[in-house]
């Protein structure tokens, strides 16, 4: 039997590619976007990837009614919860705007789960909830914190579920904490920004590929005085299409064993970020102008994940290293 799973904020970066590998895997995926930050033609172009329909709604997580029409009209087996608002610099100034998004966005969706008893959820959280690490690699047991608002929310987030889960014991959760996933799918066709977003990017790769496309003139280094090998920041960057593979095995786990699990999807590797640079220059045959300015406040020394929970339980380990997230995301972002 196909399963039939609802992605809520399925037209995003990580949603998009999860989507392709879930069609892959077998079973029977569903948009669910207010398209705040997807283009439109994601639907389109997922389905020129996987020469199937991928069906959609256009819907928002604080419009508790059109949660609940999706849901009447679909006889969903699984939700797999993307949809968030995931800028910490914005958080910081506008953190009412995510804990409407991102926490009342959860509970509407839970509640209308629970009215039509499905009983596996997944959600995606990320490694902001270990804060500043105790030790390294982080294994799934670390403490936990928040730096910022959006912090704040993936942790509030996971704290709802684990309550929840006490009072519905028939629900099973799956928390997938996310290290930085990078890349892109080896056709280029799945974009990490909508074409036209006006915020400027945060994140290392996208701001590489604007330095490397000319849209800035070099790239800025935050800090060369870590205690890491090179003096910049550790990172454990995951390439996309090993990220999406994590959900498909957390879903059938989630599915078979009707037992949760909280698990890191990283690749367990450190990479720095004049490391990431070389790769990227190599692969791009770019000359990637950088500057080293004094650290940015918030940034830690080294992240980077114990992956052998996930190995343990789900099966799960990344295959693709820096070079291959490196060659798809330029490849991308030359489309
Ligand atoms: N990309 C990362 O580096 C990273 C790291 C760790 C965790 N995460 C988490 O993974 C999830 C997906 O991230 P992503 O990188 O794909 O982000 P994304 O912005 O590309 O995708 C999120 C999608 O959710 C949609 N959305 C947002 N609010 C919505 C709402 N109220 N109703 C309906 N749709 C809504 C957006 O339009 C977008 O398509 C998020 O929860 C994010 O916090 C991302």
């Amino acid at each position: 039997m196909t399963h039939k799973i609802l992605l809520t904020g399925g037209a995003g970066y990580i949603g998009a590619h999860t989507f392709v590998a879930l069609q892959a895997a077998g079973f029977s995926p569903f948009i669910f976007d207010n398209f705040s930050n997807a283009d439109k033609d994601t639907p389109e172009r997922i389905a020129s990837i996987t020469g199937q329909t991928a069906p959609w709604v256009k819907g928002d997580l604080l419009d508790k009614t059109a949660i609940e029409r999706v849901f009447a009209d679909n006889d969903f087996d699984a939700v797999i919860h993307f949809a968030a608002k995931k800028s910490v610099a914005d958080s910081v100034h506008r953190p009412l705007d995510y804990f409407e998004n991102n926490c009342v966005g959860l509970i509407n969706l839970l509640e209308v789960i629970e009215k039509y008893s499905v009983k596996t959820f997944v959600f995606s959280s990320s490694a902001t909830v270990y804060g500043t690490p105790q030790r390294l690699p982080i294994p799934e047991t670390a403490t936990l914190s928040f730096a910022n608002p959006y912090g704040f929310t993936k942790l509030v987030g996971e704290q709802m579920l684990a309550q929840i889960s006490l009072a519905q014991p028939e629900l099973t959760v799956g928390i997938l904490r996310y290290f930085n996933p990078v890349g892109a799918h080896a056709s280029g066709l799945l974009l990490q920004a909508p074409r036209g977003n006006a915020a400027p990017p945060e994140n290392l790769m996208p701001r590489m590929l604007e330095v490397a496309r000319g849209q800035n003139p070099y790239l800025t280094v935050y800090g060369d005085d870590y205690d890491t090998p090179d003096g910049t920041g550790l990172r454990d960057y995951i390439h996309i299409t090993d990220l999406a593979r994590g959900h498909v095995l957390s879903l059938q786990n989630l599915l078979q064993s009707g037992e949760g699990h909280t698990v890191n999807l990283g690749t367990g590797n450190g990479y720095s970020v004049l490391e990431m640079i070389e790769c990227f220059k190599k692969v791009s045959q770019k000359d990637l102008t950088y500057r080293i300015v004094p650290r940015r406040a918030g940034d830690i020394a080294s992240c980077y994940a114990d992956v052998s929970l996930a190995f343990a339980l789900l099966g799960f380990k990344a295959e693709f290293g820096l070079l291959e997230m490196c060659a798809s995301s330029w490849n991308a972002a030359q489309m």
